[in-house]
């Protein structure tokens, strides 16, 4: 049993590194690489996974390194992932939007069955983020919530606060920066989106105090 799980490992691994060389290819070959290398950040590898060994872990590695880097299940909340595998089946299929930008990186890329899709829908909803209940933590809509509200719920819902200690969180919420940067949303230095209201910023401290105050102990 030992070493049939440890072959399964060793296979899982290799498929994984051959598609993610595959998309790195594709990137390097195509003049839209730079902007797909920073559709999702490289801060989640594949061995942080959940499930590690399941089919839906599996299938995640299989057609969702294909384009950009692996997503994290834990980044959207449940009801987010169907209609987001959608788009992305559709892109996969060659019928997405971006469809004439895809077009030239389509050669090689493969769309999961119907049934290969359910598993990846059940899969990342089983791990998908968990989101702050606005009823539990009224000070969200406060002054003291303002800095976390805005800066967090840019690409996802607001977290759960008590999904992490507050040690925790200080690290999550340094790679949530270095994400932005990634992903080249506002980090403080970035023109204003609004320029009546200042130029918005990162207000580290006020986050980390937000949710330190409601971190799981
Ligand atoms: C054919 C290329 C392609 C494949 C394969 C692909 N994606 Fe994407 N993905 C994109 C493009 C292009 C974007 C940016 C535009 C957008 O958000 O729709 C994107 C953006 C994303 C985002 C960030 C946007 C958001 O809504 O948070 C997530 C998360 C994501 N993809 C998840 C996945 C998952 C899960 C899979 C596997 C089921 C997958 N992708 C497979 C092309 C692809
Ligand atoms: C630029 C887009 C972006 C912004 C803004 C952002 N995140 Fe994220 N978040 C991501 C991405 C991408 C992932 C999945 C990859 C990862 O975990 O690094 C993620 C995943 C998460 C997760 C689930 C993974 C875990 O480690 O628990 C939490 C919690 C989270 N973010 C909290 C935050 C907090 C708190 C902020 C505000 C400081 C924030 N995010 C702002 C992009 C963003």
């Amino acid at each position: 049993m030992r070493t049939l799980a440890l072959v399964a490992l060793l296979i899982c691994g290799a498929v994984a590194a051959d598609e993610i060389d595959q998309a790195k290819k594709r990137w390097a070959g195509s003049p839209h690489g730079p902007l797909l290398e920073r559709i999702l950040p490289p801060t989640f590898e594949a061995r942080q996974l959940p499930e590690r060994g399941s089919s839906g872990a599996e299938l995640t590695l299989r057609y969702c390194v294909q384009c950009h880097n692996l997503p994290n299940p834990a980044m959207h909340h449940a009801p987010k992932w169907p209609g987001i595998v959608e788009r992305m089946v559709l892109r996969m299929e060659g019928r997405g939007n971006l469809g004439p930008l895809m077009s030239d990186m389509m050669a090689g890329v493969r769309a999961p069955t119907p049934e290969e899709k359910r598993v990846l829908v059940a899969y990342l909803r089983k791990h998908g983020q968990k989101p702050l209940d606005p009823k539990r933590y009224p000070d969200v809509y406060l002054s003291s919530g303002e800095a976390f509200r805005l800066a967090c719920n840019q690409c996802h819902v607001l977290p759960d606060p008590r999904r992490h200690t507050a040690a925790e969180w200080r690290a999550v919420v340094a790679r949530m920066q270095e994400n932005m940067e990634w992903m080249n949303r506002v980090v403080g230095t970035q023109p204003a989106l609004d320029r009546a209201a200042g130029e918005p910023q990162l207000r580290l401290e006020e986050i980390n105090a937000f949710l330190e105050r409601h971190a799981r102990k």
